[in-house]
């Protein structure tokens, strides 16, 4: 077989999926359990014709202009923050990433993270382990109600419309708040659109999951939380930095909002001193909302078919940046 190409892998996937890229060039592969070192990074990338990676990885203007010779980026995930879109499609590089296998999984992850918080299953669980089970109570670890009551779901994407679906079996109302209502999905779903600070005011939980940009960033802040009920919760399992983690656990310990549930976080991974975690109201877990067994195979082979496709010169299936194609 002719080798045509040189891929660099920033993280090996799950599944036998490195054997499809092999089918197209040399494999380079980083092996440890943790993400690349940036020097090593940028040394690997130089000559790279393709570059397979994962959302813990920045891909930068700098970091592109080290491999004049690249063709496409494919990444593990849907989101695709971490990468400049814009300094890739200027380079004429299409970027893939992993959409629909994931959101059905990630959408129980996220309900379940609702459930977890309002219930305070972590609590539970930690104050059993420690001995703290001897009778039951009339007032033990009471919870705030999810059925019947009102979801807010902050950025009505694909997970976030999964989430509703999941609302309605709950007997839910289910509002949304987002830069453009959704008619279609106000039909179909029976959302409601609100304004984000109607949404928070009215929300008995609510559930973030808005694309992170420079205009969602930060977006639940102290302001924000002040406006949700005592008795509400907060899940986020988007992207860490749209929840402000400094004002959020204010809101935590001071009672301004009940509980929360963080898939993600900011810093993340969380430091083991940060307050967050020294707060019995919040559960947080390290970024699993796409974390079963058949998903991240699935991901894993979407991305290499991502790569193969464009490194064989077709147009790639699932791109993020697809007017890269228009010029
Ligand atoms: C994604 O794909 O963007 C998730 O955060 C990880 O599955």
């Amino acid at each position: 077989m002719v080798v045509d190409h040189r891929i660099v892998v920033t993280r090996r996937p799950p599944g036998g999926t490195l054997d499809w890229l092999t089918s197209v060039g040399a494999v380079w592969t980083w092996d440890e359990n943790r993400p690349i070192p940036d020097s090593l990074f940028s040394s690997e990338i130089v000559g790279a014709t393709g570059l397979y990676c994962m959302l813990t990885d920045r891909i930068d203007a700098d970091l592109l202009d080290l491999a004049p010779d690249l063709l496409a980026v494919s990444q593990m995930a849907v989101g695709v923050d971490n990468i400049d879109l814009r300094a890739a499609t200027e380079r004429g590089i299409p970027v893939g990433h992993t959409p629909d296998v994931l959101t059905e999984t990630t959408a129980d992850h996220a309900f379940g993270l609702m459930l977890a918080t309002a219930r305070r299953l972590s609590e539970a669980s930690d104050f059993v382990r420690a001995g703290g089970w001897k009778q039951w109570e009339p007032e033990l670890l009471l919870g705030a109600e999810v059925h019947g009551t009102t979801l807010g779901i902050i950025g009505l994407g694909r997970i976030g419309k999964a989430v509703a679906r999941r609302a309605s079996g709950f007997g839910m109302k289910a509002l949304y708040s987002q830069r453009t209502p959704d008619p279609v999905a106000e039909a179909g779903l029976g959302v409601q659109y609100r304004s984000l600070d109607a949404l928070l005011g009215e929300s008995d939980h609510v559930i973030v999951l808005a694309a992170l940009t420079d205009e969602t960033k930060g977006m639940i802040d102290s302001k924000a939380l002040a406006l949700m009920k005592p008795t509400a919760t907060l899940v986020n399992a988007a992207r860490g930095p749209l929840v402000d983690s400094d004002a959020l656990a204010e809101a935590l310990s001071r009672g301004i909002i009940f509980g929360a549930g963080l898939d993600v976080t900011d810093p993340e991974p969380i430091p083991v001193d940060h307050p967050l975690l020294a707060l019995p109201n919040c559960l947080v877990v390290p970024h699993i909302g796409s974390a079963t067994f058949r998903t991240r195979v699935h991901m894993a082979e979407m991305a290499a078919a991502n790569l193969v496709a464009a490194l064989s010169g077709e147009r790639m299936p699932h791109c993020a940046n697809p007017e890269v194609y228009e010029k």
